[in-house]
Parts: structure tokens; C-alpha cells; sequence
């Protein structure tokens, strides 16, 4: 196989870190190397170019203990596209049902000898557990977090910011210091509105955060975000509008509101959005619930929703995330 020159090279030495587990573990150098790969990825794909197979002899295992549709298969898909090969663990029918501890299921797994674990779990900081975990027992194998608790979820902030960036017609090295993104909705028991938040505010993006009280977050955290109560105020001049899912299986605080009442007050469709700035673009990170937070006819507009992009972003995010956790880390 030719080299490409094209192709975006690690940075000097490596990423500076092993797993991800959360956007803040990523120096500038490795964020902007994964969102140029994922750039490259996609220019790839969409001009029908071979895919190199530089994951030809790696393996992934898929490990989540949480139900997903698209973050489980684009990963799938995005470790195949490169060839690797990839197990997934039926939770449902595991040894987990068995009392099996989660250390346990996952040294069982690295043991196996896999590169990468793709891990989803509801209790937060999990990757960095199996991560430590790994490294006490030497088990030379990538943890990348795909979702956790309420807090990460740092391929979803990823591809949202590719996303964001394609939209623009922008590249992995320019910045977002003009832009202005409302994250709309249930924020306080989002894993994707946290790792957002950190990342495309790192990037320059002005964000604010419209929410009722019942779904804002706690005063203490993202004090680099604007708080707003109401579409009217929150979504004035924003040129990118991030609806978020009512999260009820999480919300054990009793705070969830009505989905009629909250439609009315935050619902996200043609009318609303004409409170942000002129040509606005929707995001929604899935799974949505058409009538609550968005309305359908909205998410289906793809002259204004970019929902359908952030999924085929899903799949060369995730594929620049295994080629760099997988190849291009210090030894
Ligand atoms: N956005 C997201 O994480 O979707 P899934 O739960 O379907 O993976």
C-alpha cells in the first residue's frame, strides 16, 4: 500500500494519553489529530476512495451494559471499515447475569488479547476504572469510553464537533470563536451535553444552556456555559441548536416534567427556531422523542437538521478514535 500524504500523522511521539476516557485527558496536539483523522476519514468515504486497512490484525471488543443503537454499531462498522476484527459481549446472556464483578468481565475479555474495549456503562468514571484495572494488571489494551452515567461521552463530542466543523466548511486546525451553540433540553442528566460542553468550548464556541430548572445542571459545574430559562433568550443569535432527549431512565430526583408541558416550553421545531440566528442548524445526538423535545417534521428537514450527518460522523469519528488508540499512542 502507498503512503498517503494526505493522511494526518499522530502527533511527535504519540497522544499523550492511553484510553480515552473523557475529552479533558486529550492535550490540544491529540484533539486536533483525531478531528483531522475524522475529517480525512470522511473525505474518504465520500469521495469513494479504499479505505486503508491499517487495523488489519487488531481487535475491538465491544462491551456495553447499556442499550445503544448508533454509538455500538458505528463502532462496529468503523473498526471493519478499517479491518479490524471485533467481538461484542451479549451482556444479556453473560456471565454478568451470573454476579460476575465488572473487573472480572473486563480482565476476562483484555485477557483474551484485544486492543480496544468500547465500554458503555451507567455508573460514571467506569472507563477510567477499567483502565486502571488494565494497568495493574498489565493488560495492554485501549478502554475508550462510549457513554457513561451522566457525565461522558467523549466520541458523541467528537463527532458533533466534526460535524459542526463540516457544516462550516471549516478544518480540524480552525477554530469556533464565532460560533454560538444552545444545548437545549435535559442537560443535568446528559452524558453528551457534558462532554460538549468541554469540548466545543475549548474550541472557542460560545454555549449557552436552556433549560427549566428541573434539567439544568448543577450551578457548580460548566461555569463556561450561559444559563437561559426560555428559548426566547437562550437561542438569540446561535447559529448551531443542540436538542437533547428527556433522559427519564436516569432522573431518580423526581424531577421529571410533563412531555406535553415541556414540548410546549422547549419544544424545537420550525416555529421555535427562528428565534436563533438566520440559516441555524439542528443537532440531536439520538435516540430522540419525536413531540417532546423535537418535533419530527424538524428532525426530517435536512436543509436545517444535521442529525443523519452526525451519525455518518459517528462512523469515521470513531474510526480516527480506534486507528489512534490502537497505533498511535506511546508504548
Ligand atoms: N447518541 C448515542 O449515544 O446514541 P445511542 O444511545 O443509540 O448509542
Amino acid at each position: 500500500m502507498t503512503m498517503d500524504k494526505n493522511k494526518p500523522q499522530p502527533p511527535q511521539g504519540g497522544l499523550s494519553c492511553q484510553h480515552l476516557t473523557k475529552i479533558s485527558a486529550l492535550n490540544d496536539r491529540d484533539l486536533q489529530y483525531l478531528l483531522d483523522l475524522g475529517q480525512y476519514y470522511h473525505q474518504l468515504i465520500n469521495t469513494g476512495q479504499e479505505l486503508p486497512q491499517v487495523l488489519s490484525g487488531k481487535s475491538q471488543a465491544n462491551v456495553f451494559f447499556e442499550n445503544s443503537t448508533r454509538t455500538s454499531l458505528s463502532f462496529e462498522l468503523a473498526g471493519k471499515k478499517l479491518g479490524a476484527g471485533g467481538v461484542t459481549l451479549s451482556v444479556a446472556t453473560s456471565s454478568v447475569n451470573k454476579g460476575e464483578e465488572l473487573r472480572d468481565t473486563v480482565q476476562t475479555i483484555g485477557a483474551m488479547g484485544v486492543d480496544a474495549m468500547v465500554v458503555r456503562n451507567k455508573a460514571h468514571d467506569t472507563a477510567q476504572f477499567i483502565a486502571d484495572t488494565f494497568e495493574a494488571t498489565n493488560i495492554p489494551c485501549a478502554v475508550i469510553n462510549a457513554g457513561e452515567g451522566s457525565r461522558a461521552h467523549p466520541t458523541q463530542a467528537l463527532l458533533d464537533a466534526v460535524t459542526i466543523l463540516n457544516s462550516l466548511g471549516r478544518s480540524a486546525t480552525d477554530r469556533l470563536d464565532d460560533i454560538s451553540l444552545a444545548i437545549c433540553g435535559d442537560i443535568r442528566h446528559s452524558r453528551v451535553a457534558g462532554s460538549n460542553i468541554t469540548l466545543l468550548s475549548r474550541l472557542g464556541a460560545k454555549i449557552h444552556l436552556v433549560a427549566p430548572k428541573e434539567y439544568m445542571p448543577a450551578e457548580s459545574e460548566f461555569p463556561e456555559a450561559i444559563r437561559f430559562h426560555s428559548l426566547k433568550s437562550g437561542l438569540t443569535d446561535c447559529q448551531f441548536i443542540m436538542g437533547l432527549r428527556c433522559q427519564f431512565e436516569r432522573m431518580s430526583d423526581g424531577v421529571a416534567l410533563n412531555a406535553e408541558t415541556f414540548y410546549n416550553k422547549y419544544g424545537l421545531n420550525h416555529q421555535t427556531i427562528k428565534l436563533a440566528a438566520p440559516g441555524a442548524k439542528v443537532l440531536h445526538p439520538g435516540p430522540m422523542n419525536r413531540g417532546v423535545e423535537i418535533d419530527g417534521a424538524l428532525a426530517d428537514d435536512r436543509s436545517v437538521s444535521l442529525i443523519l450527518d452526525q451519525v455518518a460522523n459517528g462512523v469515521v469519528t470513531r474510526m480516527a478514535v480506534l486507528e489512534a488508540f490502537t497505533t498511535g499512542t506511546k508504548s
